[in-house]
């Protein structure tokens, strides 16, 4: 299953694509995670594009094409892959469609309030990457990761200024992709207001697995 995530910050990509990956065994690949990895290493890509993600800007084009078109090249992609946050652009849509094609682009359906809500209350672990929400998803000990024990932070483009700036962005250039995968017959919407059992569920029915 090749599939495309499509929808504004914090609608619960990530969250979705997490479960998705260890049920249909595709690799999840995020390019938000691939950047933020560089950013924490502090990598030649990651020093380049720290300053553009914590303001809630896009990467350019030409970096992030690269880097997905790389990443789809390993080994674990061959049968399939979950591109979290990839194409948000319609540039990046065109590249990828000349490198593969997609099973479905998944529009996750959620209203801003929701959006600012989701993404205000999430702690990200400094270490493992791993995703809490303070109410909907909490760690069992405050500010501590279930998984590794390392402390539980704020993602920089989480303070609001960068939330806003985030949705100005998925409107003007992210947003014209739902049309650009309808009018390809390979857009799926699904309802991401719901908590995250129920979205999982949806996305069985809708993508059995065979
Ligand atoms: P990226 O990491 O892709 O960020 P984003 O799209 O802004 O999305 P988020 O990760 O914030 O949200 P999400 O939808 O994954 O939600 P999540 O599951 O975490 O990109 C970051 C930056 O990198 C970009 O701004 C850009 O600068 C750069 N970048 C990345 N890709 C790029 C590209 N292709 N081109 C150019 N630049 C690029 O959930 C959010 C919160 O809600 C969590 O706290 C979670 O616990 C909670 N939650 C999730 N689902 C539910 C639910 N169903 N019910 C209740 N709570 C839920
Ligand atoms: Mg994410």
């Amino acid at each position: 299953m090749k599939l495309v995530f499509l929808g504004p910050p914090g609608a619960g990509k990530g969250t979705l694509a997490v479960l998705v990956s260890q049920e249909y065994t595709i690799p999840h690949i995020s390019t938000g995670e691939i950047f933020r990895t560089a950013i924490r290493e502090k990598t030649p890509l990651g020093l380049k594009v720290q300053a553009v993600i914590d303001a809630g800007q896009l990467v350019g084009d030409d970096i992030t094409i690269q880097l997905v078109k790389e990443r789809l090249t390993q080994e674990d992609a061959k049968n399939g892959f979950i591109l979290d946050g990839f194409p948000r652009t319609i540039p990046q849509a065109e590249a990828l469609g000349e490198i593969i094609t997609i099973d479905s682009a998944i529009n996750f359906d959620i209203n801003d309030t929701l959006v600012v809500e989701r993404l205000s209350g999430r702690r990200v672990c400094k270490t493992c990457n791993k995703n809490y929400h303070i109410t909907f998803m909490p760690p069992k000990e405050e500010g501590i990761c279930d998984k590794c024990g390392s402390e539980l932070i704020v993602r920089e483009d989480d303070k609001i200024e960068a939330i806003t700036k985030r949705l100005e962005v998925y409107r003007t250039q992210t947003e014209p992709l739902i049309n650009f995968y309808d009018s390809k017959k390979m857009l799926t919407n699904i309802d991401a207001s719901a908590v995250s059992g129920i979205v999982f569920e949806a996305f069985c029915k809708l993508f059995p697995k065979i």
